[in-house]
């Protein structure tokens, strides 16, 4: 349908969105026309939420250049263009009466909108009666620089969200819902969100947008989740390409999905409140776990937990060796020239001046003691397993040989 709107030079097909059924209908609907004279056929009082995205009213004056001197695809189409600023306020006062009538009394009002019409919105706004409850700042993470670099780069938007007459009672805010959603923290008033990019962004077989101003889904999600309730009515008067209602019809469905897994969680349970006839029904045993620890108890169990996990660091001391030719030396100089058979014991007895040393000690003189004896200057003695050794100097016969002595070491 093609209808006329007051102020707009060229007129051109306008859409309106209509998000979740009235309380008789089922499916959202389209519907397509000037979203003014479409709303005076829709009942009053019958919406829950309205979103406004409304023609800016950029009155640019000629292209916008890039340094490159490539053009920047703003919004220049004829639906953004008014004769005038009256002729905007006209049009301004002629869709938020018109929304207005639609608006149940506890219906609350979204206009999104930037610097160039957001004050004349909010002006109409107020003299119309509605009450003003914030103003949002959509700060855009991703913004648009400015290119001639005589202004401060254009980050943000704003909305104002209003309720329809003073005082503002019984209207939808999620509170809790928002708080949770944000790590538990109250949500504020500046909310950060990329412009519209990548895959969400609709785009024609050319590859160019398809809308210039396409809002991103993630702003209107926030904006029905605050304000709206799962069967609540959302009215769009300026559909674009339709970000409202497929996040409405989105959430919707979340709603849903959530419902009937809600629904099938709390259906009877064979085994627990239903039992197949015939089959043994055991009492059902109730445990309730009573904690009975006192705080020395929690305190002394702690303390276990943090031991176990504490780090210790174990450093081995270094073991002092008695090397084989400290030993050798050691033997050659106190056996010197005894005959006498003496245990090998009592010469080691002064180095064994501390027991940690014994093992090395008896180790290396007992090896240096069987090289010695190979090489002919000892000689080695032990009448049973396990008993004493004795030890002396070779003795030499008169031929110059040496004298046998037989032992049984
Ligand atoms: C700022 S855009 C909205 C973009 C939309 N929020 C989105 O995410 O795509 C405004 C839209 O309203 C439409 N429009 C302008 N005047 C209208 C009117 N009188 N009735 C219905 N639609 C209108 C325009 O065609 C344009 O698509």
């Amino acid at each position: 349908m093609v209808v006329s709107r007051r102020g707009a030079s060229v007129r051109a097909p306008r859409v309106s969105f209509e998000s979740s059924p009235p309380p008789a209908a089922a499916s959202p609907r389209i519907v397509v026309g000037d979203c003014v004279a479409e709303m005076a056929k829709l009942p009053a009082a019958s919406v829950d939420l309205v979103f406004a995205d409304p023609p800016y009213n950029l009155q640019l004056q000629g292209d916008l250049k890039r340094p490159d001197d490539s053009r920047v695809d703003a919004v220049d189409d004829d639906w953004d263009k008014f004769s005038s600023f009256s002729a905007y306020d006209d049009f301004t006062r002629a869709w938020i009466t018109a929304c207005r009538r639609l608006m149940k009394p506890t219906a609350t009002l979204w206009v999104i909108g930037s610097y160039h019409n957001i004050f004349r919105v909010g002006t109409v706004l107020q003299d119309l009666g509605f009450w003003i409850l914030n103003d949002i700042v959509w700060r855009k993470s991703n913004p648009m620089p400015n290119f001639r670099g005589r202004r401060f780069t254009n980050a943000h938007e704003t909305l104002i969200w209003a309720a329809r007459q003073a005082p503002a009672k019984d209207y939808t805010f999620n509170y809790e819902a928002l708080k949770a959603g944000n790590d538990d923290i109250q949500m504020r008033s500046d909310w950060l969100f990329p412009l519209c990019t990548g895959e969400e962004r609709l785009k024609g077989r050319d590859g160019k947008k398809l809308h210039p101003t396409q809002k991103p889904e993630a702003l209107l999600a926030r904006v029905i989740l605050a304000a709206s309730r799962p069967d609540d009515l959302v009215l769009d008067p300026f559909c674009g390409t339709g970000t409202t209602g497929a996040v409405a019809q989105r959430l919707r469905r979340l709603e849903t999905i959530r419902n009937v897994a809600e629904q099938l969680l709390n259906r009877p349970q064979l085994g627990r409140e239903v039992f197949q006839r015939g089959a043994p029904e055991p009492i059902a045993e109730i445990k309730h776990p009573e904690w009975s620890a006192t705080l020395y108890d929690l305190l002394t169990a702690y303390a276990g937990r943090r031991q176990t996990q504490a780090r210790s660091f174990v450093r081995m001391p270094k073991r002092t060796v008695w090397s084989l030719a400290e030993a050798r030396e050691a033997l050659e100089r106190l056996i010197g020239l005894s005959m006498e058979w003496s245990p090998l014991d009592q010469y080691l007895a002064e180095y064994l001046v501390e027991p940690s040393m014994k093992a090395t000690v008896m180790a290396s003189s007992f090896a240096a003691t069987l090289e010695l004896v190979r090489e002919g200057h000892l000689e080695l003695n032990q009448h049973a397993a396990f008993a004493p050794l004795y030890v002396r100097k070779r003795q030499k016969t008169e031929n110059g040989g040496v004298a046998a002595e037989t032992g049984n070491g």
